[in-house]
């Protein structure tokens, strides 16, 4: 069997990289190996396959496909099919691009279900990322910005200077309840208590039914070192928690003194130990990424490859499967009009497509009913002083609470500038039922009022301008995202698996269609699953 350097069959090497990296990255692995002329002519460099690496190989001659939604998913599948030869027509039901990829701007306007309505009063260059608002080093995301030239810069999602900020509740109470505590002081001293006690607890050989002597040694020895905990393997307290300001180590004769630790008993009390592992979760550690100028620079990027564009303010009113291929009807100024096509990716939300009539068949309604829109709120203030940067020393990042607004985020860019857009709230569930229910100015008010027990005065006195959202009001989206209720988002017998096959000529994606919901992510990878899907069936009609 013909093998590559690495040992693996080349059938199962080119298999394996056609799953992960696409018909390009086969190509690139092909042309390594020697099987093209390319590679035996050694003119050709070897690229790595990327996520991204995403090509349809065979043309379509022409064939007609419709795109309900110009959001991420919709737009990844209209620029894909684009590329395969396709004639693609994308219906979009609002004015702008990105659906819940929305970056407000000045002047952005936002009318909920109910009828509550804001204008974003934000200067001009000050912006707000409504929805998604970080990528994964990892993400299929960052290999379309790297395909459509999006620049992009990190985002903070930890910050050693950030704080913790839990009211006494459920099971958080002592004295440093409604204290804030910064993350590197809450880390420190927590890593070296729990060190202590773990260091303590094998020297005295209460885990030797579980440890060799020499696990023994080695354990400890990397407990001092995690935990800066000394050759008593008692934890005395470390720089690593940082220094009050008039104690910070410096020039001349300034030692520094580095805060003394808090208390262990009121730390656990505290709960803020239980922040600690978000940083080290596979979509939320560092570094992460942010599109310079915006989030939405992805949707614009990807719209403007479309040579047909977009087609805003068409909302669908019906889907019908015909014989030859399918009808939507949209109403469009005040207009019904109708495109066939040969073929549809459907990317409104499941939530919002229960309200839309079709001729799908009942089970395919009936799956469609399944997920449930979750209830996501985020409200972001217009400060006219980086108050955070200049008084708190926090350049980026996040602050967690307990509290109902959920997390402050310090904005990832414009440091030192002027002004700035703090996302003072960014909630899920109850939180996010109740701010919704209140007006923009209450739901303002009460961020601010959480917020200044962290930063004081300034959080009030500094505010400019907010805006907000509650994703589950919004009539095109009723929802941050969905979840699949237990044991519906399964194999071909489930709901969700039921939806990955088309209905007729409809294909459905978005990231409800995936396992990485609430990630873009999800909905490139829904996409390209759709287009792979619908491109296979073309080719062979
Ligand atoms: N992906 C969303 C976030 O990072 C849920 O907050």
């Amino acid at each position: 069997m013909t093998t590559t350097p690495t040992g693996l069959s080349r059938r199962h090497f080119l298999h394996a990289l056609g799953v992960t990296g696409g018909a390009g990255a086969v190509l690139g692995a092909m042309e390594t190996l020697g099987v093209t002329p390319a590679a035996s002519a050694h003119t050709m460099a070897f690229s790595a396959p990327r996520s991204g690496d995403f090509t349809l190989q065979g043309r379509s001659n022409g064939k007609r496909v419709v795109v309900l939604g110009a959001g991420v998913a919709g737009l990844a599948a209209a620029y894909e099919l684009t590329k395969g030869g396709y004639r693609v027509y994308v219906l979009e039901a609002s004015r702008r691009v990105g659906g819940r990829n929305w970056t407000a701007r000045r002047g952005d306007i936002s009318v909920e279900s109910d009828g509550t309505r804001q204008r974003a009063q934000f200067d001009r260059g000050q912006y707000m990322n409504m929805g998604p608002a970080r990528i994964p080093q990892h993400h299929t995301t960052i290999e379309y910005c790297r395909e459509l030239g999006v620049e992009l810069e990190v985002f903070a999602n930890a910050n050693a200077s950030g704080y913790y900020y839990n009211q006494p509740a459920g099971n958080v109470s002592g004295p440093l309840a409604s204290t804030p505590v910064r993350h590197r002081q809450a880390k420190a001293d927590l890593f070296g208590y729990t060190s202590e006690l773990l260091a303590k607890a094998v020297s005295a050989g209460s885990l030797d039914a579980e440890l060799s002597a020499s696990d023994k040694e080695q354990l400890i020895g990397y407990l001092r070192s995690f935990g800066a905990i000394n050759t008593s393997n008692t934890y005395t307290g470390s720089s690593r928690a940082g220094y009050p300001e008039d104690a910070e180590p410096g020039g001349w004769f300034d030692t520094g003194t580095p805060n003394p630790p808090l208390d262990l008993s009121a730390l656990l009390a505290s709960g803020v130990g239980r922040n600690f592992s978000f940083e080290a979760g596979w979509d939320q550690a560092m570094l992460m990424f942010q599109p310079v100028g915006g989030m939405d620079a992805i949707p614009t990027a990807l719209a403007e490859q479309l040579p047909l564009g977009v087609n805003y303010g068409a909302a669908v009113t019906r889907i019908e499967n015909t014989s030859t291929g399918v009808t939507v009807s949209y109403s469009q100024n005040a207009t019904t009009r109708r495109i066939d096509a040969d073929y549809c990716i459907c990317t409104i939300p499941p939530q919002v497509m229960t309200g839309i009539d079709s001729n799908f068949s009942a089970q395919v309604k009936a799956d469609l009913a399944v997920p449930v829109g979750n209830n996501v709120g985020k409200v972001g203030q217009q400060y006219k002083r980086r108050f955070w940067e200049t008084d708190d020393g926090i350049m980026g990042g996040i602050t967690n609470t307990n509290m109902d607004i959920g997390t402050i985020w310090y904005p990832s860019s414009g440091y030192l500038g002027e002004k700035g857009v703090v996302v003072g709230s960014y909630n899920f569930g109850g939180n996010a039922t109740a701010f919704g229910n209140l007006s923009p100015a209450e739901r303002i008010e009460r961020t601010v009022q959480r917020g200044s027990l962290i930063h004081g005065d300034a959080y009030r006195s500094e505010l400019e301008t907010g805006f907000t959202v509650a994703w589950h009001k919004m009539p095109l989206q009723k929802g941050g995202w969905v979840s699949w209720p237990s044991g519906t988002q399964g194999g071909p017998d489930t709901p969700y698996g039921r939806l990955t096959e088309p209905a007729g000529n409809v294909y459905f994606a978005g990231d409800h269609m995936s396992h990485v919901i609430a990630w873009q992510h999800g909905a490139f990878e829904s996409a390209r699953k759709s287009v792979t899907a619908l491109h296979a069936r073309a080719l062979a009609s």
